[in-house]
């Protein structure tokens, strides 16, 4: 398996091309089952998900073809029209599921638009039980039986689904995103109520839109749907990417560097913005894109707790606690949307981080300096939480299992390279590794 070795200690400076959203790509690439016609999906960024949903979908009938393009700040964007003409399969099968969570995002579609779908029950995974509960629960409100048989999700709608008001007991992303893809083809005006208002939902919403669907209420958490009786083909463009936005914002502020964010966008990271400003980094709006810079002095602690958006981002936790843990004074970090998101600390402590984990709050007391040590994570954020350590961490660090990141990160360690990083990929030859974006995804999809 591949791995990145690091030799930290230098600010990074220039331009990175930040991508189009993993999270939005995914249900955006779903919903190409609603329809007969091409769907046609722009800024998909290069990442092994992406190529994971789109063998799955192809598994189930829809042709696809792809291009890529370059794109803002030199961003590759891949261009896929995606068509959904005859779907020959209903079943999603367990080694794809396994492989990523996300793949349960086909039930609402094949159930709207077949009438029918199999998917493998996603199990647990690295940061918790994540179950489906819910999704399943608002489904069945629709119309839909459910069955579980030998670990697969048996869905059925023979008379179709019918409209209903929904009421989300727990906001959940994935179970909005499925319910709206239902909803648009379902008999009747369905109201998702304490829906998911996260930006991957809307740019979803958009989408359907431009497919023909009808919702009112987007990016707010009460959505209508009135149903139609079919969608048709659109041409849309993936919204860029916040959370690797947050990402390198967070490389720039422990190394003391000035990165500018071409393509990010300010209005998707107000919580994670506003934490970095506090703790003493410099964010700007610049034309396309979002500039970061910390030229003074050390960062201050800073206390964070997760929420849905618009509030602090669980998927930016494992990265913010690497900034806690170089910065002056004591922070506190509470997870509060998943219950075993803390996988990265032992690891961060090799490093020479100083921090208390307690229940679902986290202490981390700023050391002065990082140490370089081989370290591995066991899903997407904690890997690039150990590869920003190892950017501002002295010597030498070598982080292993990196498929995570290859999930999830489009040519990490070339954008952060082109920032001055001492980064590589050592490339695993006995392997015969395939490139990043095309790679077997490990086991055990996390986001
Ligand atoms: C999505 C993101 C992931 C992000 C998460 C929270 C994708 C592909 N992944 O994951 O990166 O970390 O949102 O922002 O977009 N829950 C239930 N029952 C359900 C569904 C969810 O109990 O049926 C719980 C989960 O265990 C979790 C919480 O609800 O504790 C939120 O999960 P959810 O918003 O559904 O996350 P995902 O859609 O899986």
């Amino acid at each position: 398996m591949d791995s990145i070795r690091i030799r930290g200690g230098t600010p990074l400076h220039g331009p990175i091309a930040i991508g189009g959203a993993k999270n939005a790509a995914l249900p955006l690439m779903a919903a190409s089952l609603l329809s007969d016609e091409t769907l046609m999906l722009s800024n998909l960024p290069h990442v092994a998900d992406v190529s994971t949903m789109a063998n799955l979908l192809v598994e189930l009938g829809v042709g696809i073809s792809m291009n890529g393009e370059a794109g803002v700040g030199g961003h590759m964007g891949r261009v896929f029209a995606l068509r959904a003409g005859d779907i020959t399969e209903t079943t999603a099968p367990y080694d794809l599921v396994r492989r990523m969570r996300a793949s349960v995002l086909v039930l609402g579609p094949l159930l709207a638009r077949c009438g029918r779908a199999r998917v493998s029950l996603p199990g647990g995974c690295a940061i918790g039980t994540r179950p489906v509960d819910l999704h399943l629960k608002t489904l069945a409100e629709l119309g839909a039986e459910i069955e579980i048989q030998e670990g697969y999700i048996e869905a059925t709608a023979p008379n179709g689904l019918t409209g209903a008001s929904i009421v989300f007991p727990q906001a959940t992303v994935g179970g909005t995103e499925n319910l709206l893809m239902a909803a648009t083809l379902a008999k009747g005006e369905t109201v998702l109520n304490n829906a998911a208002r996260e930006p991957e939902v809307a740019d979803l919403a958009h989408c359907l839109t431009a497919m023909g669907a009808e919702i009112e209420g987007i990016g707010t958490d009460t959505l209508r749907i009135t149903g139609v009786d079919r969608l048709g083909g659109a041409e849309y463009s993936v919204v860029s990417d916040r959370i690797e936005t947050g990402t390198y914002a967070v490389a720039a502020a422990i190394t003391g560097g000035t990165v500018d964010l071409m393509g990010a966008r300010l209005d998707l990271i107000e919580a994670v913005a506003d934490t970095l400003t506090r703790a003493g980094a410099e964010i700007t709006e610049i034309p396309d894109g979002v500039r970061v810079s910390r030229t003074e002095g050390r960062l201050d602690g800073i206390d964070v707790m997760t929420e849905p958006f618009p509030g602090f981002p669980t998927d930016m936790q494992a990265q913010i606690m690497v900034l806690m843990a170089v910065a002056d004074g004591a922070s506190m970090i509470t997870e509060t949307i998943f219950e075993n998101r803390f996988m990265h600390v032992p690891e961060l402590c090799r490093m020479g981080a100083n921090i208390n984990v307690h229940g679902a709050s986290a202490i981390v007391r700023g050391v002065p300096n990082l140490s370089g040590a081989p370290v591995m994570a066991t899903d997407l954020r904690a890997s690039v939480s150990l590869v920003l350590a190892g950017l501002v961490a002295d010597g030498e660090t070598v982080v292993s299992r990196i498929y995570h990141l290859d999930r999830g990160y489009e040519r990490l360690e070339e954008k952060l390279a082109a920032c001055g990083a001492d980064i590589e990929r050592i490339r695993d030859e006995s392997a015969g590794s395939p490139a990043p974006g095309e790679v077997e995804a490990g086991a055990g999809g996390s986001p």
